[in-house]
């Protein structure tokens, strides 16, 4: 009989109305069975956010899970990956372990991730999901260094009709560049960065076939603030609205991070950030890895969407 963790030995419970579950009785450094990792893939389209608690993985093992998701991304930084490129190092700490000053642009780095996003959305082909491990978490009690995350299904669905209406043939620009120019105190984008990731324009409403083309919000702080074809302080007007609707309670959910917890999130439905918290004081640690997504994100206008595919020649 194959060696896998049968189906029967974990369980998943919400976390919260908005989103997000929490697994327990799986172990990751165990191979999963091909049943268990599509139960998996049901769930975080249901819940968009998984929290596997309790989890003992070296750098070698998360990549093996990761992969068991799909193909990884690897990210555009030269300066920030630990052993492999497909491995990001999230920390306010240097990748040997070295406390660093707040005015190190690794820490400062930390804080383009503050802002309302969805991973690899600067990319055509952005994340599917994400995983990030806590490997040195706040201590219980200490103020912020959570993980919020935002519904954008229910963000969609719960827009006033006008506004729908308003946002359907909308894109936002998306750019990699954008968060080093929040701050003025990073390094300037390299030239392999530049040339890896070049601005893109993605729909403000996201379709999704593989969920009888359910529509989402699309959109980012981190990567721009720009609506195209908006003359550009209406844009950034929009762009503010939309960020305020999301940020309601009633789609977020945010996450006290325990150590040895595994965090699965969907980039295609929620947006992430990082909560501020004192980074002088506090070391705050994290492994992630990202699988890719298998397509462009698609808006009501895209061709698949709507079936409207030009002859073959
Ligand atoms: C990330 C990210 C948020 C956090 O790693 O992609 O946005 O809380 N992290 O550190
Ligand atoms: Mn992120």
């Amino acid at each position: 009989m194959e060696q896998t963790t049968a189906a029967t030995d974990y369980v998943i419970s919400p976390l919260g109305d908005a989103l997000g579950a929490e697994v327990t009785g799986l172990d990751l450094t165990q191979p999963l069975s091909g049943e268990t990792i599509d139960e998996l893939k049901k769930a975080i389209g249901r819940y968009g956010v998984l929290c596997f608690r309790k989890q003992a993985l070296s750098e070698a093992q998360q990549i093996e899970f990761s992969k068991q998701w799909g193909p990884l991304e690897d990210f555009p930084e030269e300066d920030k990956t630990v052993a492999a490129a497909t491995v990001y190092h999230v920390a306010n700490v240097s990748a040997d372990g070295q406390s660093l000053p707040e005015t190190d642009f690794r820490v400062i780095f930390q804080k383009v991730n503050a802002r309302w996003h969805t991973d690899s959305s600067y990319r055509y082909v952005p994340a599917f999901v994400s995983l990030l491990y806590g490997i040195e978490v706040m201590p219980k009690g200490a103020p912020g260094g959570r993980t919020g995350f935002s519904n954008m299904i229910k963000a969609y669905a719960a827009l006033p009709e006008a506004l729908k209406d308003e946002i359907e043939p909308l894109h936002m620009v998306h750019t990699y560049e954008f968060g080093r120019r929040l701050f003025p105190e990073l390094p300037p984008v390299s030239k392999h960065e530049k040339e890896s990731v070049p601005p893109v324009s993605q729909p403000l409403v996201r379709v999704h076939p593989d969920r009888g083309n359910e529509r989402s919000l699309y959109f980012t702080a981190n990567a721009g603030n720009e609506i195209s074809g908006l003359p550009l302080e209406e844009g950034q007007a929009l762009h503010r609205k939309l960020v305020e609707h999301i940020s309601q309670s009633e789609f977020t959910y945010f996450h006290e991070w325990e150590k040895g917890d595994l965090v699965v999130w969907d980039n295609r439905t929620m947006l992430h950030k990082a909560e501020a918290y004192d980074m002088s004081k506090y070391r705050r640690v994290f492994r992630r890895t990202t699988v890719a997504g298998d397509g462009p994100v698609l808006g009501p206008y895209s061709r698949a969407v709507i079936g409207n595919k030009r002859a073959a020649k």
